[in-house]
């Protein structure tokens, strides 16, 4: 596949006023190419980024008992990556079922929540994990939203790690993430998360000529 067309399913799930439906609909088609897409245009780096960093926070030996919920897995990028470092109990919450027959294709996850994560409750009961992912959660429309953060906490045992990392480009060209990094901020200094990271990336460190990426990583209080 060409760079172009790649870029064509980027407008398709995300160019500015897009919205949900056609979005979704976007990722219904391009799932079954999107894995190989994703290598091949490095857009696998959120995912080696997530994995290369929690491994630093857990040893080996202890890799096996942590349990992370992977928000937006789409086709299991993530999973992918965290098991290469022994972690084994990673479960999905992802609204594209398509996205997730992929990950199912590769027994990545061990339970598929399908659903949207929001500034409300999900289904899920609270503290339940150690670890929350998201890799390329963040895109100009018809992504998830900056108050789901609360949510994420939520999910989140006292201790754990949230960590996410995706295009910075995104967060700071969309109108819907104005308060993303305020709100990351108060939470801080309402003492319900501490920062272990919050870091922009150089596109040339991203290996994108054109996209700045981000690493926000949190420890919940
Ligand atoms: C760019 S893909 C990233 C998938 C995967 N994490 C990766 O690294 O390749 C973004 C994913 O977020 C999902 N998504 C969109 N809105 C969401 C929401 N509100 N809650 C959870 N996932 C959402 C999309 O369906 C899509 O699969």
């Amino acid at each position: 596949m060409a760079e172009e067309d790649y870029k064509v399913w980027l407008e398709a799930v995300c160019r500015p006023g897009v919205c949900l439906e056609e979005s979704q609909k976007a990722y219904r088609d391009w799932a079954s190419t999107y894995d190989e897409d994703a290598e091949k245009y490095k857009y696998d780096i959120n995912s080696i980024k997530i994995a290369s960093i929690l491994k630093d926070y857990f040893q080996e030996g202890e890799r096996g008992n942590v349990r992370i919920l992977d928000v937006g897995a789409g086709t299991g990028l993530v999973a992918k990556q965290l098991k290469k470092y022994g972690f084994e109990h990673i479960d999905a919450l992802e609204p594209s079922e398509d996205m997730l027959n992929e990950a199912r294709k590769n027994n990545l996850y061990e339970n598929y929540f399908v659903e949207f994560i929001s500034g409300t409750p999900s289904s899920l009961p609270a503290n339940s994990y150690d670890v929350l992912t998201g890799g390329g959660i963040y895109a100009t429309e018809a992504h998830v939203p900056a108050e789901a953060i609360l949510e994420m906490i939520r999910l989140v045992k006292p201790g754990g790690v949230i960590i996410l990392v995706g295009s910075y480009t995104y967060i700071r060209t969309s109108k819907n993430y104005d308060d993303l990094e305020p709100l990351m901020g108060r939470l801080e200094v309402e003492g319900k998360w501490k920062k272990l990271i919050h870091e922009i990336w150089t596109a040339e460190s991203a290996g994108s000529t054109t996209v700045e990426r981000i690493t926000c990583c949190y420890r919940v209080i």
